[in-house]
């Protein structure tokens, strides 16, 4: 789950250094920055920036773990990479994907696309995650 984890409180540098040794996708790739504030969790990130849950884990490969554990108060992440920037969101909450894309306008398809966390049968979606329902395709893979 990429959720509920809450942050430590202190800041350490050399934490900060090497997750941005780690980093697979440098600044001046980034299209969105967002600085973490006590408290963050990073479903609640990307619900409020409008990041999906998979688009903040993508843009962080290298930064932050796959359970968002490691955030650390202060540190500067990517909300989302040029050119594959989706910020038409959504919540799942009590939802599901059928309920979702009718709301969105958008086929299945393209919510599974601009999704790739989420499975065909769209059996692994949670209330807490955020998910792209963009009418545009966004390309992950590269
Ligand atoms: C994001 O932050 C980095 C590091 O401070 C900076 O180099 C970069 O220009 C910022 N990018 C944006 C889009 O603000
Ligand atoms: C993430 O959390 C899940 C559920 O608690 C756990 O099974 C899994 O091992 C964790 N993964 C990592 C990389 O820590």
């Amino acid at each position: 789950m990429f959720s509920y984890t809450r942050i430590s409180a202190i800041t350490s540098v050399a934490l900060l250094l090497a997750s941005f040794t780690n980093a697979q996708f440098g600044p001046s790739q980034c299209a969105r920055n967002y600085t973490v504030k006590p408290g963050d969790v990073c479903d609640a990130i990307s619900a409020a920036q409008h990041s999906s849950t998979f688009q903040l884990a993508n843009a962080n490969k290298g930064v932050i773990d796959a359970n968002c554990t490691n955030l650390q108060v202060g540190e500067i992440i990517c909300l989302g990479l040029l050119g594959k920037d989706c910020t038409d969101t959504t919540v799942v909450g009590g939802s599901n994907c059928e309920a979702i894309t009718t709301n969105a306008g958008i086929p299945l398809s393209t919510l599974l696309h601009n999704n790739p966390n989420v499975l065909d049968g769209c059996t692994n979606i949670y209330p807490e995650e955020v998910l792209c329902t963009s009418g545009a395709l966004f390309d992950y893979t590269v």
